[in-house]
């Protein structure tokens, strides 16, 4: 059953920002675009780099190790089309931002 997580407060991730945040047993990279939170699995499908350790251009995460870019709004990677890393929805209620987990 899909269940809401808390993982940061707002003020942990300013716009622009990222940062690696636990969702029970699950590394997550949160991101801050523009004020709108998004979150993705937080180890990089290509060989584990620290998504939220890369650098955050506007919707694209290039992760840290290698250079593989993400969309961070959907998890599709942005070179390959068959390549889409796990997404978790986001909600914000008040200073608290939690993550959907399937
Ligand atoms: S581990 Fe992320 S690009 Fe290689």
């Amino acid at each position: 059953m899909p269940r809401s997580v808390r993982v940061a407060s707002v003020s942990d991730v300013p716009p622009g920002g990222s940062k690696e945040v636990m969702a029970e047993d699950k590394v997550i990279a949160l991101f801050n675009v523009d004020g709108v939170f998004h979150a993705l699995d937080g180890i990089c499908p290509h060989a584990g780099g620290p998504l939220a350790e890369g650098t955050l251009r506007g919707t694209t995460i290039t992760c840290p190790w290698h250079g593989w870019q993400f969309n961070v709004s959907n998890g599709q990677n942005c070179l390959n089309p068959r390549i889409s890393h796990k997404y978790f929805s986001v909600k914000v209620e008040g200073s608290d931002v939690f993550v959907e987990l399937p």
